[in-house]
């Protein structure tokens, strides 16, 4: 059985011997405007073709059932014992998204849910967020609670910061919920407001290739970058008191207030003020269907993520080393939080099967790892499937 929404369906009849509601809810990609979601910046992610399918159903009394279809693992607690799972991390996602409308104030109830996913995990895809967003879709709906889809990405983030321990940005969250088919949505993560941008590549693909490194974010770097990117923002605000966020900071004030003190945390947050000025490029070279600029701008991200930034890995950089001259291939970088998972590459639609060819068993050699890929298609947010 390989299709994870009938899965899910099926084994839930058996086990709840019940009709559930059937949430999809996507993994994303993003092109450029990396970490700069917590930074109040800008980013440009989309929802793409994998996706967590949830069935759920309300229950009359106060247990909590979980079942990981694709693990054949089970989790039973209660809303009274209602608090993140040591020992095992799948049920985090559901509990710690159901967990918000309690705090929100809103009623919750007992329900069973039956989870599978085709979202690799720890590839950078956000297979988490994907799990949040289906979670909070499922309840709201069959609660009635009303609430419009931001108020659901913001719930979703929550989950992530409270019961999986990782201060995330809005950016997985926004895009799973709020995808929309061949649209790029560019977020203003300060005011939240968003547009939809065509992805038109004009013969490229999007390329993911999975480093088979499983990232851990809530291993710690990913937190500690943003407090680097907080003592930066403090520096700067003992002489501009306006500048609240690296949004409003320029490298001129890195160099005089930054640089000088906290070399770290210059390079941190000189990354981040570069990135937010590169997707704005990067924006524009798409609407001008510039799309060679727009690979050099990845290429670009990469090295800044790599050797600024600091969450990169040897595999990461190995992969987009050895694409970088190929003239298939307009851009690559690594993606997401970083340490591992994927790198996005924009090559040639017919240079593909070539291309991987090649890499798999030169990689396979260099890092003594599996190297897989996949071709994303950009589709819709978080939806109800039946
Ligand atoms: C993870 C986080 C996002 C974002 C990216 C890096 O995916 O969940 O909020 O910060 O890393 O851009």
């Amino acid at each position: 059985m390989t299709n994870p929404a009938e899965k899910v369906r099926s084994i839930f009849g058996e086990r709840f011997q019940q009709e559930p509601l059937l949430v999809r809810s996507p993994g994303r990609i993003n092109i450029i405007g990396e970490h700069t979601d917590y930074n109040e910046g800008f980013v440009l992610p989309a929802a793409i073709d994998k996706a967590a399918y949830l069935a759920v159903s309300l229950r009359d009394d106060d247990e909590i059932h979980l079942v990981a279809a694709d693990l054949q693992e089970q989790y039973t607690t209660s809303l009274r014992e209602l608090a993140p799972c040591d020992s095992i991390n799948w049920p985090n996602y559901i509990l710690g998204a159901a967990a918000q409308f309690r705090s929100s104030g809103l009623p919750l109830r007992g329900f069973n849910a039956v989870l599978s996913s085709d979202v690799p995990i720890g590839a950078g895809l956000s297979s988490s967020a994907a799990v949040e967003c289906a979670t909070v879709f499922a309840l709201n709906h069959l609660l009635g609670t009303g609430l419009n889809r931001l108020t659901m990405v913001k719930m979703a983030q929550m989950a992530e910061h409270e019961f999986a321990g990782v201060k995330c940005g809005i950016m997985d969250q926004f895009a799973s919920m709020m995808g929309k088919k061949d649209q790029l949505i560019k977020i203003d993560c300060r005011s939240l407001d968003y547009e939809y941008i065509p992805l038109k590549l004009d013969g490229y693909k999007v390329l993911l290739l999975n480093t088979n490194v499983k990232h851990s974010l809530a291993g710690s770097e990913y937190n500690l970058r943003r407090q680097e990117c907080e003592a930066a923002v403090q520096l700067i605000r003992q002489h501009h008191p306006e500048v609240t966020s690296l949004r409003f900071a320029t490298e001129a004030m890195l160099d005089a207030y930054v640089q000088p003190v906290n070399p770290m945390a210059d390079q941190r947050s000189r990354y981040v003020v570069q990135e937010i000025m590169r997707l704005l490029d990067a924006c524009d070279a798409l609407k001008h269907g510039d799309v060679h600029k727009l690979g050099r701008l990845m290429f670009e991200t990469h090295e800044g993520l790599s050797k600024m930034y600091s969450v990169s890995c040897k595999e990461l950089d190995w992969l987009v080393n050895q694409v970088r001259r190929h003239e298939a291939v307009l851009g690559a970088r690594m993606m997401g939080g970083g340490f591992g998972g994927c790198t996005i590459n924009l090559v040639r639609e017919e240079a593909i099967d070539d291309l991987v060819s090649t890499l798999a068993p030169a990689y396979e050699a260099a890092m003594d790892l599996p190297l897989t890929y996949y071709v994303a298609s950009i589709d819709n947010g978080t939806e109800i499937i039946s």
